[in-house]
């Protein structure tokens, strides 16, 4: 008979290291079990309202709706998922049409991120993948569980909350012909800093002279300045360059979360290829993507009266985000710099310590690098988040 050590040793799991939980999702039943009533959820990264809700947006109501009521099968779609529903989203991400762009639905901006870093994978084996630190932490997860190696430059100088270009451009001084370069589009995560159109310009001629891929992580589309204004540095680098990457995510400026929507697009000269093996990496992967928030996104993006409500309910958003960017800036003047900066995110100079202490003390809860959502604020509780961070800003 054998004994239980022994069939734990031939375990075909026993090699498993444990995994560290995820920290920001903890957060959640922290701030939950919390019963003092100024608490403030400033951690996980969705967009709130004043009352600290996160809506369906009105359009994507109506669009569920009329979804309910005329939809007639369930059937299988392909693995590019809803033709229909990428070409309307590129023409919001990109404006005009290019033939040189292949794209296909994927599930959410996670599912596109991985999907491009499998097709580098399996283009050119062990590429390289540059990421700015710092970054949002499933980056270079996804990248490496693709088979990629990682390089990180540095892209944020938390002490002067800017970005440090010159020490990024040093830092990719080293990067080789045929790597890949890890851009967000817009609205960076965590930090809310974009580069200066120069530095975009700058960026393009890196990646032209190197031979390095631009992989554009465009999430937050329409939260940062405008859906136009937000596309515009990622538009010019297309232009610009033969090839590179977009992964889109719709769960934040639809707010569709939990349905996971996004979008892949490839630029390159000969798009056959592309498309062939994106659909068959797709294939291995989910088979297709899960159709209801692409439908629900294709039906806003169709109807010109929905797509003007969602347009103006996104406008709302932004204004609201961009109004308590303005209100924390004017508040502290170590926090003058988030006017400037886009986005849901800011990344404060608060060590372990003092998140833990403000999370203790203040009941305010945020991700354990300092990373604030913003909209989790309102105007009424600025004044008491600004008491409770004062001691620990330098
Ligand atoms: C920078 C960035 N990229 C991609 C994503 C993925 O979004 P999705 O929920 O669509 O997978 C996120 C989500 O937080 C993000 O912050």
């Amino acid at each position: 008979m054998l004994t239980h050590d022994l069939v734990a040793d031939r375990s075909f799991f026993g090699g498993l290291a444990v995994q560290p939980a995820d920290a920001l999702l903890g957060l959640i039943g922290l701030y939950r079990a919390d019963d003092r009533p100024g608490k403030m959820d400033l951690g996980v990264g969705m967009f709130r309202d004043d009352l600290g809700r996160t809506p369906v947006m009105r359009a994507v109501k109506a669009a569920e709706a009329q979804l309910v009521e005329t939809q007639a099968t369930k059937s299988y779609l392909g693995a590019e998922g809803d033709v229909r529903f990428a070409e309307l989203l590129a023409e919001v991400a990109f404006g005009t049409g290019s033939d040189r762009l292949t794209g296909v639905q994927t599930p959410g901006g996670t599912g596109a991120l991985r999907l491009g870093a499998e097709l580098i994978a399996r283009s050119r084996p062990g590429a390289t993948v540059w990421i700015g630190t710092p970054t949002w932490p499933n980056h270079a997860p996804i990248f490496r569980d693709a088979g990629l190696a990682i390089q990180t430059h540095r892209f944020f100088d938390v002490a002067s909350a800017a970005i440090d270009f010159d020490a990024m451009v040093e830092d990719l001084g080293e990067a080789q012909a045929g790597d890949v370069l890890l851009l967000h589009g817009c609205c960076h995560n965590p930090t809310g800093a974009g580069f200066t159109g120069a530095q975009w310009w700058d960026i393009a001629r890196l990646c032209e002279s190197r031979g390095l891929l631009p992989f554009i992580d465009l999430a937050y589309q329409g939260l940062g300045d405008g859906l136009e204004a937000d596309a515009a540095a990622m538009r010019a680098l297309l232009k610009a360059l033969p090839e590179a990457v977009i992964a889109y995510s719709c769960d934040k400026n639809f707010g569709l979360y939990r349905e996971r929507v996004g979008a892949l697009w490839v630029q390159s000269a000969s798009t056959e290829p592309v498309r062939g093996n994106l659909l068959a990496l797709a294939r291995s992967i989910w088979s297709m993507p899960p159709d209801h928030g692409a439908a629900v996104v294709r039906l806003v993006l169709e109807d010109p009266a929905l797509r003007a409500d969602w347009a103006a309910e996104l406008d709302a958003m932004r204004a609201r985000i961009n109004g308590l960017r303005a209100a924390l800036a004017a508040s502290h003047p170590r926090l003058e710099t988030i006017a400037g900066q886009r986005g849901m995110f800011a990344l404060l100079p608060l060590g372990p310590d003092a998140v833990e202490a403000l999370r203790r003390e203040h009941g305010i809860y945020m991700a354990g690098n300092g990373r604030i959502n913003i909209a989790g604020l309102t105007l009424e509780n600025i004044p008491a988040f600004i008491v409770g961070v004062a001691p620990y800003l330098s």
